[in-house]
């Protein structure tokens, strides 16, 4: 037995220097690894014409023969001293996962054999072997390398091209759609500057009222002070979700609670101008449900449906907002596009349970059957000049698809409007 990791300098002269100048057409490499003298002079013989051959007397060599050279196939005797010969083929296809592997066997149990193809080695060969036997072996294992390489090689270009004309698709789409994000950024940001003035109005009268701010009043005007700065946050974070946008950086949602999204969005619509004498109720879900979405990114699409319902129609009237969570997936035939119902994202949605329904419903005139065709349109809106930007139904349709959410909306001229969202959820126990 040969347990050094040498090479041994009497077989070196048949191995090709990889320092040294290239051959004009480079030779497969073969490894052969095996701590019997005997079978690694044999396999020089029968294979040096053929090959670059490196040559190991043991596993740790051939690791180490494989950190310096691409190997194209390995002959590797399973019983060894040392590293067997089935850890060296788990270490070899670490470091190069397209070398083809052929083993030796000798008395080994099927066990042993089976677990070795498992690894991903080619082929076994009992010893001893007829060189015809080997050389067919080694050449089929030459001819599967070049293969893998080849196919490897083509996925890599096919992927570098994929990702190009994604960029470029992503490029196109940012150039098409930049006035829409900036009138986008806009919108999104007005909401929290009107409570932001309702709030400093409030704070205003309050100063202008009393000579000296102390009490009550102090605890007022330092609550107000408070509420605006959530608001100037949530300035921030939708300026940066846009800057993301453009810059192409999706920004990873942490899990959000859903509960606490209602009592902000409650505090924020209570001093919403919109919200008038209009009665508005908004029902907490009885489980702890969370959502992995964006916080402002929920809100706004919720602010949004609120808004338009609170805005249908100046006569004081009913809204209601509902959350309620599925614990089987919804029912794909309760989807019916038609002129009085809408579905958005249907194909995206990831429709698994457990599933946030939120419902937004008022008792307002209802939508015409011409004017739900064009709900989503950019820049679409019934309201007078001045009053609606047409862009807030074309976010949240962003915003859910972003989400894997889905939406559908029903409404009936002088019957109200139901918008319903969708989204994969997560109940906390
Ligand atoms: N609950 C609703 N009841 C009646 N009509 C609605 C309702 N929700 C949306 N609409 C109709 O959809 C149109 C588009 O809504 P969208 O939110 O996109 O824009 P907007 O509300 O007009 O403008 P902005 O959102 O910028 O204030 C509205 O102008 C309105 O005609
Ligand atoms: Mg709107």
């Amino acid at each position: 037995m040969n347990s050094s990791a040498t090479l041994s300098p009497s077989i070196s002269a048949g191995i090709s220097d990889p320092g040294g100048p290239l051959p004009e057409r480079p030779r497969p490499t073969l490894l052969i690894v095996d701590d019997e003298e005997g079978p690694r002079q044999s396999l020089r013989v029968v294979f040096k014409e053929d090959y670059n051959l490196l040559i190991a007397a043991d596993g740790a060599r051939a690791v180490e023969l494989a950190q310096q050279h691409k190997i194209n196939a390995a002959v590797v005797d399973i019983r060894m001293t040392g590293m067997t010969g089935t850890e060296v083929l788990e270490k070899l296809k670490a470091l190069q996962p397209t070398v083809e592997v052929i083993m030796l066997t000798a008395y080994e149990t099927v066990d042993t054999i089976r677990r070795a193809l498992r690894l991903g080695a080619c082929d076994y060969l009992n010893k001893p072997f007829d060189i015809a036997t080997i050389r067919k072996a080694v050449a089929t294992a030459m001819e599967r390398h070049s293969l893998t390489d080849e196919i490897c090689s083509n996925n890599q270009k096919l992927q570098a091209l994929q990702s190009e004309l994604h960029n470029q698709k992503l490029q196109e789409e940012i150039a098409r759609t930049r006035g829409e994000i900036y009138a986008s950024i806009i919108h999104d940001i007005n909401g929290p500057l009107t409570i932001i003035s309702g709030f400093i109005q409030i704070i205003n009268q309050r100063v202008g009222e009393c000579q000296r701010l102390e009490g009550e009043d102090l605890e007022m005007v330092k609550d107000r002070l408070r509420r605006i700065t959530r608001q100037v946050s949530n300035c921030i974070d939708i300026s940066h979700r846009y800057l993301n946008f453009m810059r192409q950086q999706g920004s990873a949602a942490a899990w959000i609670n859903v509960n606490q999204i209602l009592d902000d969005l409650r505090e924020l619509l209570n001093v919403h101008p919109s919200k008038g004498s209009n009665r508005l109720k908004i029902q907490a879900v009885a489980e702890n449900v969370e959502l992995q979405i964006n916080g402002t990114d929920f809100i706004q699409i919720l602010l949004n449906l609120a808004v338009n319902a609170l805005q249908s129609t100046p006569t004081p009237h009913a809204v209601d907002i509902v959350c309620k969570v599925l614990h089987a997936p919804v029912d794909a035939a309760q989807f019916q596009e038609g002129p009085h119902e809408r579905v958005l994202n249907n194909e995206g949605f990831k429709n698994a349970a457990p599933i946030l329904h939120v419902s937004v419903c008022d008792d307002g005139p209802g939508i015409p059957p011409e004017v739900m065709t064009k709900l989503f349109k950019p820049y679409f809106t019934t309201k007078p000049p001045g009053k609606g930007t047409g862009l807030g139904l074309a976010i949240v349709q962003r915003l859910l698809k972003e989400a894997r959410g889905c939406l559908q909306i029903q409404s009936k001229p002088g019957e109200g409007t139901r918008f319903h969202i969708y989204l994969p959820a997560f109940v906390k126990r």
